[in-house]
């Protein structure tokens, strides 16, 4: 079996396994081994190598003669346009952009802010950034104000590159004026701005301190690729925990550049020959990985897509797009295509187009759900393939690895462990569980190549938060069961973290915004099974003594101020009043307890728990708001 001789040699000679691998990379100076321990089983990859990723995406490919091939397509139909870039192309418009970041005086290990559509000068600003060894930190365009400021805070950039406006479906969304909220709510106050004027929309500028991009471009010169060590950080990507304050997940350049290469190959199958699109944004892990770093290191054409899967204009609109640009494999989440279902439930649509190009569809994000693995398998009729990986890894830790041996499809299984991730179920006692038991999901220590190096600037939450639950492991925050053929299942989230149509949002932050009213004397933010977006948030809050408010107005004071604080991404929609919560007797609130009624879980009342009756109440008045249909506890 060609996948188990390649994952136990990745097991059992990870040095071996990695630095073969690395040679695909065409590295300045070639790294003398893999890794070595830093301490509590972290391990740094590739020291004393160097390379530059901006180098690896364009510059290799245009100096081995592919200079005329085809890098990137923007496909917009929110603008009715279609743009391609050949890799010369793509390393003109990223040197010069380089160029002009370094005339602002950006140098290598500042952090530039990359707050943008999906347009491709965001694909350009992650590129440049790269190129002169500034750590970018994309933030997805859906979240409001106040989560930039956060994540301004954090990272402290020296440039936040943005666009006038976004444009979802239908809707220009205007950027400039929740940049600079932003930076007003900030402590940090960058330097300066750079902002791409769209047509839909123009913004006012600032003399002085923002810069308009096409300006900024036709008076800079292009530079070269800095050489770069090996572990010198690449990007910082904020991801939602279990608090309201985001974690910047820290990616390095060397091991990065050989895990998404060797996943092209290994998981996706991909070659210099194909176009690949994975159906995402720039400001989510997949978006760095797939559709920016990942092809373009390939040497492969990808796509960057500006709409939606329905309603720009159709439940056709992955058809057409996979038809124009002969894509031969495509990534998605699930979300995505519960809504060309929903619209277009007997894919009447796909009738219209030509879709042979296409290979394998990939899914992640959130679990693939029998339902729709069915319905999407019967119709596009190509493999199609979930698989289960996390901001935190960069790429999949598990999955059908298509491009070693594909193997059967297991519904409801993200397949077999990637070779280099040596996933665990775990008791709650740290004991390896028993096969086809649920537990808590672990990959033993070291991670592979590609995954975080720390929490920016808060290394203690990194190990607090990753390597200390279970001694030797990375604990994955998933729960879910390994079957007698070795296929994982993951079941969910242990933690406070939801998935909201592919978004991963924490229900912490949302509390803590429902805190803020001044209603509220406590809630708890849960997540509840949706048919189209998997998970939606509802809060259930508990007001304080004396408070008369009306219970819709509270709603929908309580949805605005979460859409204005986080986002509209968050999706919270829905906030209910109960007379107590389930807490134990020390007074905390039995989140996890509510989650399970929630999802219709079959229930075990903790023996610490203050007040028994307090669970029916909440499974009674859940279910009179439609939101449980049975669950009773035992
Ligand atoms: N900028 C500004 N606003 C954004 C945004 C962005 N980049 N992305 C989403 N929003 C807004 C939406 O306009 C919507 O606002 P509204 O409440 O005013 O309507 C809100 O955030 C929720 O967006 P979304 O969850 O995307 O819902 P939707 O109804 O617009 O679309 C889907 C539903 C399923 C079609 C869509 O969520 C989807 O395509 N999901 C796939 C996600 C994905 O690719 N994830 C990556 C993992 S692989
Ligand atoms: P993100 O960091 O946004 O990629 O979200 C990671 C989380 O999404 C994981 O921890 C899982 O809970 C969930 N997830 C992603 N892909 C899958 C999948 N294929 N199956 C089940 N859950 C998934």
């Amino acid at each position: 079996m060609l996948y188990k001789k390649e994952y136990s040699a990745a097991t059992q000679s990870p040095q071996a396994f990695w630095l073969e691998k690395a040679k695909a990379i065409d590295w300045f100076k070639t790294p003398p081994s893999a890794f070595n321990n830093i301490s509590g089983g972290t391990v740094e990859w590739f020291k004393g190598g160097t390379l530059n990723t901006s180098y690896l995406a364009l510059d290799h490919h245009v100096q081995s003669g592919k200079g005329d091939k085809t890098a990137l397509i923007y496909e917009s139909p929110v603008t009715q346009s279609t743009v391609s870039f050949t890799y010369s192309e793509l390393l003109g418009e990223v040197s010069t952009f380089a160029g002009a970041l370094s005339r602002l005086g950006v140098t290598k290990g500042d952090r530039v802010i990359i707050y943008m559509p999906m347009i491709p000068q965001a694909a350009i600003a992650m590129l440049a950034c790269a190129r002169i060894g500034a750590i970018h930190s994309v933030v997805f365009g859906g979240f409001a104000a106040n989560e930039l400021a956060v994540r301004i805070d954090d990272a402290t950039p020296k440039i936040i590159v943005t666009a006038s406006c976004g444009i979802e479906g239908k809707k220009v969304l205007p950027y400039k004026p929740l940049v600079d909220e932003a930076i007003n709510l900030a402590t940090h106050k960058p330097q300066g701005c750079i902002l791409v004027q769209r047509e839909q929309l123009k913004a006012r500028l600032e003399t002085g301190y923002d810069h308009d991009w096409h300006y900024l471009m036709s008076s800079s010169s292009p530079v070269e690729a800095v050489e770069l060590d090996a572990t010198h950080p690449l990007y910082v990507l904020y991801t939602s925990g279990t608090t309201g304050k985001p974690k910047g997940v820290v990616r390095d350049n060397g091991g990065h550049a050989v895990a998404l290469n060797y996943s092209l190959d290994a998981i996706y199958g991909i070659s210099e020959e194909d176009v690949f699109w994975a159906a995402s944004d720039v400001g989510w892990v997949v978006g760095h990985s797939y559709i920016v770093y990942g092809p373009l290191i390939k040497g492969a054409t990808t796509v960057m897509y500006e709409g939606k899967p329905v309603g720009t204009p159709d439940a056709g609109a992955f058809w057409r797009v996979v038809q124009k640009h002969k894509v031969n494999v495509l990534f998605a989440a699930p979300t995505a295509f519960r809504a060309i279902r929903k619209e277009d439930p007997n894919a009447l649509l796909l009738s219209e187009y030509d879709i042979s190009s296409l290979r394998t569809l990939f899914m992640a994000g959130e679990r693939l759900d029998p339902s729709t693995y069915y319905w999407v398998s019967e119709k596009v009729g190509v493999p199609v393939i979930d698989h289960w990986w996390q901001t935190e890894t960069g790429w999949p830790i598990c999955s059908n690895p298509m491009g070693i041996q594909p193997l059967q499809t297991k519904p409801g299984s993200s397949s077999v462990p990637t070779p280099g991730f040596n996933v665990q179920v775990l008791k709650s006692n740290g004991e390896q569980q028993d096969v086809g038991k649920k537990g808590a999901i672990a990959i033993k220590l070291p991670l592979p190549p590609g995954c975080l190096q720390s929490i920016w600037q808060d290394n203690d939450r990194f190990i607090q938060g990753y390597l200390t639950e279970y001694e030797g492991y990375y604990s994955t925050g998933d729960d879910g069961f390994i079957d007698n053929d070795g296929f994982v299942f993951i079941m969910g989230r242990t933690d406070d973290v939801i998935n909201v149509a592919g978004h991963r949002l924490s229900t912490g932050e949302m509390e803590e915004v429902l805190a803020s009213h001044p209603a509220i004397a406590e809630c708890s933010v849960i997540g509840v099974n949706d048919t189209l977006k998997g998970q939606l948030p509802i809060g259930l809050v508990l007001l304080k003594d004396g408070v008369d408010i009306d219970e819709t107005q509270l709603e929908s004071e309580l949805v605005s101020l979460v859409r204005e604080t986080i986002g509209p991404v968050a999706s919270f929609k829905r906030a209910i009043v109960v007379n107590r919560l389930p807490k134990t007797r020390s007074g905390k609130i039995l989140r996890k307890l509510i989650r399970q009624v929630a999802a219709n879980e079959d229930i075990t009342v903790p023996s610490t728990i203050d007040d028994p009756a307090s669970v029916a109440e909440i499974q009674q008045v859940m279910m009179q708001k439609g939101l449980v249909t049975k669950a009773e506890p035992q």
